[in-house]
């Protein structure tokens, strides 16, 4: 096993063993690639909307957020054009009967020549694929996968059906009558309930062009291939921003946008390497320019995030469909017109997973007799599920009320975990574990002089701080305005 697998395999067993991520519906041995969040996980997710949410929304005087529904009208996927084609290749092993997707079996293909060195038949079969996706030939695509003679990794076969479009919405009937006029979608994306109330919250908000309007919430889709942990899942969040601008200005907005989301994944503190673009070479129905921002995850770099140019099609469509009137009308050029769109899209499990990815460190620390191993998430402040942990040295004289005391000041501000159980040292351990920044410790000098001893997760130091000044520390360290650009 690679080095870059056997992390990839421990940052999930963790995951699971500090309560961070466990498979939905475990004790009936989970289903396919939906998740559920436990205790710290859920802290981290809101942590991490919380930063989106402040750093798109609140920040900005020309953007604003919505939350809609997660069934919508069915005509707004003939709309959108997801009924018809929001779906992928896949090909079938006749032997083991797994079912791939074509495009995916054909870029592992190429990661596997790159591995090789085999550049030049890497670079070749990119440009093969990229025009067999292009053109939407399915035979292309089968053509490559026989040519290369890629076998399915279950039968170790080459025994392929045909190449076939899968849909990828879930679907389901509204209602207490089957009928097929009944049938509504599980939304495979939440911009659609952005660009469908695009009227009501500029008419009602008030809100001139350029300006934005973000959501956060679930979107579902039946992929084919679920893999990777969180990287890939049937439910799953995504964090989406339309921002609508005048035609011919949208793609200033595009390079604006793509600069400003890096930015705010390297105001995290992630190494600028471990992050690149990638342009879309082939574009969506709806695109006239698109990029993701990729992550190098430890199987290799993988988008995250998607910043697409979508032109006026939406807004155009749903025009057509509702047969309402979906214009702005300029007070300056006293004229209206559909607006373009640039978005911002970013998968909130993925990003999850990358925080999880980049904060995981196996260290061995001290020395001689002292000498031992630790797991600690450096997870940015801000984020981290627990702010500060509360320790009474021990169980006895006063220590544990003390340690109440300060923890009862301190929680309506923190989240704050209090602990008495085994040692100093395993309480550390405890909460390296899961990214506690501040573990605080109540000993018998705090009932003297009501200091404690602060210790540091990622340099481990230890710093004695009077009581009424830890709020103040804490604070410093993990307010999400360290984040704000
Ligand atoms: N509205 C545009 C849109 O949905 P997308 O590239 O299909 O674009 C945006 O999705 C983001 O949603 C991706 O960059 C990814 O982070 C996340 N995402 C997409 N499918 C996902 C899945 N099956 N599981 C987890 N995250 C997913």
């Amino acid at each position: 096993m690679s080095t870059a697998e056997d992390l990839f395999k421990k940052v999930t067993a963790h995951a699971k063993e500090y309560g961070f991520v466990f498979q939905s519906s475990e004790i009936y041995d989970g289903l396919g690639a939906v998740y559920d969040y436990g205790q710290n996980g859920v802290e981290l997710k809101n942590n991490l909307k919380e930063y989106w949410w402040k750093s798109m929304v609140q920040i900005h005087e020309n953007i604003v957020g919505i939350d809609a529904a997660i069934f919508m009208h069915p005509k707004v996927w003939k709309a959108s054009g997801h009924v018809d084609g929001f779906s992928d290749p896949m090909i079938d092993n006749k032997d083991s009967k797994k079912r791939y997707r074509a495009d995916q079996l054909l870029e592992e293909q190429i990661e596997k020549y790159q591995r090789k060195g085999k550049s030049d038949k890497a670079e070749q079969l990119q440009n093969e694929l990229n025009k067999a996706l292009n053109d939407n030939n399915l035979d292309a695509l089968r053509d490559l996968i026989v040519g290369h003679e890629i076998a399915c990794p279950l039968s170790g076969t080459r025994n392929w059906t045909e190449v076939r479009q899968f849909n990828l919405m879930f679907n389901t009937r509204m209602g207490s009558v089957a009928d097929e006029s009944d049938v509504v979608y599980l939304r495979p994306e939440t911009a659609q309930g952005i660009f469908v109330n695009f009227l009501n919250v500029q008419k009602t908000g008030r809100m001139k062009i350029p300006f934005g309007i973000a959501q956060i919430g679930k979107a579902f889709r039946n992929e084919i291939i679920a893999r990777q942990f969180i990287m890939r899942m049937r439910e799953f969040e995504q964090m989406e921003m339309q921002f609508f601008v005048k035609p011919g200005t949208e793609l200033d907005w595009f390079e604006e946008w793509k600069k400003t989301r890096l930015q705010w994944h390297l105001a995290l503190g992630t190494p600028q390497e471990k992050y690149r673009y990638h342009a879309h070479e082939k574009l969506a129905h709806y695109a006239n320019a698109a990029v993701d921002i990729e992550y190098e995850f430890p199987f290799g770099f993988r988008e995250v995030e998607g910043i697409h140019s979508r032109t006026d099609f939406d807004l155009k469509q749903h025009q057509e469909f509702s047969g309402k009137k979906l214009q702005y009308f300029d007070p300056e050029t006293n004229s209206s017109y559909i607006p373009y769109v640039i978005e911002t899209s970013i998968g909130l499990d993925r990003l999850f997973l990358l925080t999880l990815c980049q904060s995981y460190r196996e260290e061995i620390v001290g020395d001689g007799d002292q000498k031992d191993s630790r797991v600690v998430l450096s997870i940015p402040p801000a984020l981290a599920p627990v702010k500060a942990a509360i320790f009474p040295l021990t169980k006895k004289d006063g220590l544990p009320e003390k340690a109440r005391e300060i923890m009862d000041q301190l929680k309506r501000s923190f989240r704050c975990q209090y602990e008495e159980k085994d040692t100093i040292g395993k309480r550390y351990r405890r909460h390296d574990a899961i990214g506690t920044p501040f573990c605080i410790t109540v000993d018998h000098e705090t009932l003297a002089e009501n200091s404690v001893t602060v210790r540091y997760r990622d340099s481990m130091e230890q710093q004695r701080v009077p009581v009424e000044q830890l709020s103040a520390l804490i604070d410093s360290k993990v307010s999400l305005r360290n984040l704000l650009m």
